[in-house]
């Protein structure tokens, strides 16, 4: 299964160009497939994606403990061509220094112009190598095989790299766009169950905003999901994923350089998640941060009259029988404040908080002072009740 994001959207000549200017256009499409077996024994489906280019793979400690042996068996054909590094990793790892350990890895390597890196871990694996694709000589190519739910339906798939700075969540990033995504399920295998909850509550983001029938879909069979780790010969691992990732890549192209909007549906548990994450020191997990954020954001729309009480019962319901945090003894009043905040700073003194309307729909609370503060006491009171 190939899903296509192509960065298509042309733009007119900039009419504010005058004689002496220019109109810089750059159009780039990437494919992102669903693959099965790229580390078995033989199998050329990486060497064929780096060609006869030089490569960096970078990986990370765990998934070269589970993987490496067979990661440099599949690239032992191309030689010494084809280098694997290992970076720090986690989310107190998601620095600066780390991209430039990789950037110097890259330089080690001789990494040129034309040649390629390879992001092969989870979502901070693909945001750090993103950046140092982005950095080194301005912009060289990279591939990512997202090795985590998280990675294979969100963090690995899209353009974005970053790190945080100084206590800012993605403070330092890029936008640069990968040749391609090699979607691996039967890389889940080792997957710890927490993380596949993770992916499931970013799956979950999306069917919450897009997709009803994906919703029900996950209440029913997500937890045998991840109890059978996505097994990659079950029809339904692939389509949830496929359905995840088509979902995920229609609402980042008309708006790739988020430079057309900054209302995005896949801000969705992305406002207050970022403050609570910073909040816990990195404790508590990015997915499990939006889980809360998703779910205070359902009984905010439901104290605002925009989502019906049993449609926001039901929402909690199905993450809660999915093993997703509601609510963290760290969401306090004082942190929901923080998040709003600095949502509206991102997003040039707008708030756009994406509150749904049904299983499926959403609408975006633009202005932050359409939010009554008494509104979001009110539903953090609600969902701290709810979450006992
Ligand atoms: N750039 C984007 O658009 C974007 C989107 C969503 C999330 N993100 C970022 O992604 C990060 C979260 O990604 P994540 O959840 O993948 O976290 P992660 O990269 O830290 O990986 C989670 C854990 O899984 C382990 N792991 C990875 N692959 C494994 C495997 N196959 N088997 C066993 N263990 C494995 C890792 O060692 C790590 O301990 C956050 O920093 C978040 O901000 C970025």
């Amino acid at each position: 299964v190939t899903v296509s994001a192509a960065e298509s959207f042309v733009p007119v000549p900039d009419e504010r160009v005058g004689a002496l200017g220019m109109t810089c256009v750059r159009v780039q499409g990437y494919g992102v497939s669903l693959v099965d077996g790229l580390l078995r024994p033989g199998d050329r489906q990486l060497l064929d994606a780096i060609g006869d280019r030089r490569a960096l793979v970078v990986t990370t400690p765990t998934v070269a403990r589970l993987y490496g042996a067979a990661l440099r068996r599949v690239l032992a054909p191309a030689g010494t061509r084809v280098r694997v590094a290992v970076m720090h990793s986690g989310e107190p790892a998601k620095e600066i220094e780390t991209v430039l350990d990789v950037c110097a890895a890259a330089q080690e390597a001789g990494i040129g112009r034309r040649d390629v890196l390879v992001a092969f871990g989870g979502g901070v694996c693909c945001d750090v190598v993103t950046l140092a694709a982005g950095l080194i000589r301005r912009g060289v190519a990279y591939l990512t095989v997202p090795t985590t739910l998280v990675g294979q339906v969100d963090a690995g798939i899209g353009l974005k790299g970053g790190v945080n700075f100084a206590g800012s969540k993605n403070y330092l990033g890029c936008f640069h766009a990968p040749e391609g995504s090699l979607v691996d399920l039967g890389l889940l295998r080792t997957l710890p169950e927490v993380e596949l909850r993770c992916g499931l509550a970013e799956i979950l983001k999306m069917a919450l905003v897009r997709d009803p029938d994906l919703f029900a879909l996950l209440g029913e069979r997500g937890e045998e999901l991840v109890r059978t780790r996505f097994a990659p010969d079950r029809a339904d691992a692939e389509w949830v994923a496929a359905r995840a990732i088509e979902l995920m890549l229609a609402e980042l192209e008309p708006n790739c350089y988020e430079d057309q909007t900054l209302c995005r549906l896949v801000d969705f548990g992305h406002t207050i998640s970022p403050a609570l994450e910073e909040r816990s020191g990195h404790r508590i997990r990015h997915a499990q941060a939006v889980a809360i954020d998703m779910a205070l954001s359902c009984e905010i729309a439901t104290e605002l009259g925009w989502l019906a009480p049993d449609a926001c019962a039901t929402v909690l319901h199905t993450f809660r029988r999915l093993g997703l945090p509601l609510f963290h003894p760290l969401l306090t009043a004082d942190v929901v404040a923080a998040g709003l905040h600095g949502a509206t700073a991102h997003r040039g003194g707008e708030l756009n908080l994406v509150l749904p309307t049904s299983v499926g729909t959403a609408r975006f609370l633009v202005r932050p002072e359409d939010l009554p503060a008494s509104a979001v006491a009110a539903a953090l009171r609600c969902l701290r009740r709810r979450a006992r």
